[in-house]
């Protein structure tokens, strides 16, 4: 069967090119072209099929290349032992997770065009439609306890944002612990996966984030329940190439694994101050039936989150709880 990547290849959205041609580029039969182009519709590419004129696509895909990334990104590239571009896979955390369990790599990256059970954190799912948006986990390896790694995911937050920055994109914050946002709205997010570790050290874990670059208008609504936003509603062109999106994430976020190795949130905590979107905001937080409100407070040095509530400052960490912020 024809890979959607290499049918995608033989199409573009200025012209249309007609089955027939498709076919004998391909060496298969016309059916089978259209059974492909079916399967590029169903994973949510718009392709616009008229009668006497063939195929064309409605908007042009950048498909991801590692080639590009390497070559945006080489510095990054050169310190990850393995790296997997794919164009379909379950979840990349997962897929990193497994490899970590039978491999011995002390750093991956997996990058994919499409994740077919996407995972968000506490147990959610994360909408992940082909060609779309970045999904990108990286495997790493911290000659430090998993007691020492609960901030992790707080210092890529900021790394990702001053990558987005980087780009010329304004108005962004971070919701503790993992969610990137813009202007109110979710613009992606962060699962951090402890994949293997020993009581002191080392620690292997899979970071994975997810960035909303040009969703299908389509099919979101009934699939995402809170109000979100990509770069491409955004409008700053720096962000629309997957490509570059993603070589400029690596460049900041790979640095960015070997300062927390050697000094922790520390090296963090000013940028999580200027980005905090929890700060002196009235915050409601769910622990399993329980609701807390107080007022936001900022971190501490293990990235548990503080919240003022009569007079006295509890931290909590990330775990299952979950924050709102209220208006
Ligand atoms: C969240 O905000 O709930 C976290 C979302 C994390 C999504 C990314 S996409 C790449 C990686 N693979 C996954 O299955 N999840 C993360």
């Amino acid at each position: 069967m024809t890979t959607p990547r290499t049918l995608l290849a033989l199409l573009s959205s200025r012209r249309f090119r007609s089955g027939t041609e498709i076919a004998a580029e391909l060496g298969v039969s016309r059916a089978a072209v259209c059974k492909s182009v079916r399967r590029l519709q169903e994973l949510g590419v718009t392709v616009d099929a008229v009668p006497g004129r063939g195929y064309r696509l409605r908007n042009e895909i950048e498909l991801l290349s590692l080639d590009e990334i390497r070559a945006r990104a080489p510095g990054a590239i050169s310190r990850i032992a393995e790296v997997f571009c794919l164009d379909e896979v379950d979840s990349t955390n997962h897929f990193l997770l497994q490899r970590a369990r039978y491999e011995n790599a002390a750093s991956s990256l997996c990058v994919a065009e499409r994740q077919t059970a996407g995972r968000g954190r506490r147990g959610r799912s994360w909408h992940s439609p082909f060609g779309a948006n970045v999904y990108l986990s990286v495997l790493w390896t911290f000659n430090r306890p998993a007691s020492e790694l609960g901030a992790l995911g707080l210092a890529v937050g900021v790394t990702t944002v001053l990558a987005l920055e980087k780009l010329g994109i304004e108005g962004l914050g971070l919701k503790w612990p993992n969610d990137i946002y813009w202007n109110g709205r979710k613009l992606g997010g962060l699962l951090l996966e402890l994949a293997a570790c020993e009581a002191l050290g080392p620690c292997r874990v899979v970071v994975g984030l997810g960035l909303n670059v040009n969703m299908p208008r389509s099919d979101t609504t009934s699939v995402i329940d809170q109000p979100w936003v990509d770069l491409a509603a955004i409008g700053k062109e720096g962000g629309r190439s997957r490509n570059h999106l993603i070589a400029v994430l690596l460049e900041q976020m790979i640095p960015a694994l070997e300062t927390f190795e050697a000094k922790g949130i520390a090296a963090f905590v000013s940028e999580w101050q200027r980005l905090d979107l929890a700060a002196g905001r009235n915050l409601e937080l769910r622990l399993g039936d329980r609701t807390c409100r107080g007022l936001g407070r900022g971190i501490d040095d293990e990235g548990r989150l503080l919240m003022e509530s009569d007079g006295r400052v509890d931290a909590f960490a990330a775990g299952e709880v979950s924050l709102r912020l209220s208006p």
